[in-house]
């Protein structure tokens, strides 16, 4: 169901034009010139805009002009319905924004099915750029706390890339992997709460220093607990350094008592970490960190999940 705009002059072809639409399920708010349908477009404010071109007062191409200047007019899909099709016209529309043309005298059904397909593809264009923006924010944060820590430059997008293949390789849902791509991004948002001359320190820790570092994924937690559409990502962030045999922190969760995404991104997050380089040391080769996951299956790490990944990662090489 959605409300729509319909601009027509002629009575007849307005009545029926509603009338298929309001049959289809949608909400018309309908009027016969131009200018009577801007100035009710903010009051409507329609998911489309259906009209006619030749129209008294204000034309169809008036009304998409004077639509497309209003903020929350600028991609609202807009449909003409036209007795004309010359060259001229739809060249003219076009210019000024027009989704689609409908040529008069058309069928119910075709009506129906052209103002779906428009309301369809707006969806998913919104849809799409909602998420991309929301991934975008995130991935911008992600690699601001990152930025702080000198020696792990691109650390976090690797344990997505590699957090994503894994996810997949299980046949997690498709809900369940768009929560994975931006929890993976998150999952060491806790680190701005860490000092930097602790985060890049070269020597040893000592221990009150480990103990600060212990605190992050509880720090992002908290961050996490402000923002409701970040929420999913919690596990995430709180569980990534849980162990199988229970010696991880925060809580010392045993085996399967740890959610299935902090088990998940400890096996990631572990192997690019092992596989970097550091200014101190180099990276070690991969063969011997997917040896190492592999032993520690059962002790650090799931074992099934330990042992999907590194058949996962040899198997790519
Ligand atoms: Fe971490």
């Amino acid at each position: 169901m959605a409300r729509i705009l319909l601009a027509e002059d002629d009575d007849n072809l307005r009545l029926l034009t509603k009338t298929i639409l309001e049959l289809a399920g949608h909400e018309v708010h309908a009027y016969p010139n131009g200018l009577r349908a801007l100035d009710a477009f903010e009051d409507v404010a329609p998911n489309l805009i259906v009209s006619d071109i030749n129209m008294p007062m204000l034309n169809g191409f008036g009304l998409l002009e004077g639509v497309r200047q209003k903020l929350s007019g600028a991609v609202v899909p807009f449909l003409f319905l036209t007795g004309r099709s010359e060259y001229e016209d739809i060249r003219q529309a076009r210019r000024l924004g027009a989704d689609d043309f409908l040529t008069k005298p058309f069928e119910p059904e075709d009506l129906v099915a052209a103002v779906q397909t428009r309301l369809d593809r707006h969806n998913t264009i919104e849809l799409f750029n909602t998420h991309s923006a929301h991934l975008q924010t995130i991935t911008m944060l992600a690699n601001v706390i990152e930025a702080r820590d000198a020696y792990t430059r691109g650390h976090v997008q690797r344990v997505q890339q590699y957090a994503i293949e894994l996810g997949q390789q299980l046949g997690w849902t498709l809900e369940a992997m768009a929560i994975l791509e931006y929890g993976a991004l998150l999952h060491d948002i806790g680190k701005i709460s860490v000092p930097e001359h602790v985060l890049n320190k070269t020597s040893r820790l000592t221990l009150e220093e480990m103990e600060i570092i212990k605190q992050h994924p509880a720090a992002g937690a908290k961050i996490l607990e402000g923002i409701p559409h970040l929420h999913q990502a919690l596990p995430y962030v709180l569980y990534h350094h849980e162990k199988w045999d229970g010696t991880g922190y925060p809580e010392g969760l045993t085996g399967e008592n740890i959610p299935l995404e902090g088990r998940l991104l400890a096996v990631v997050d572990v192997y690019d970490a092992l596989t970097s380089a550091r200014p101190y040391r180099q990276g070690m080769p991969w063969p011997d960190a997917l040896d190492f996951i592999e032993k520690e299956g059962g002790v650090h790490f799931d074992p099934r999940m330990a042992e999907v990944f590194v058949e996962l990662q040899r198997a790519k090489q």
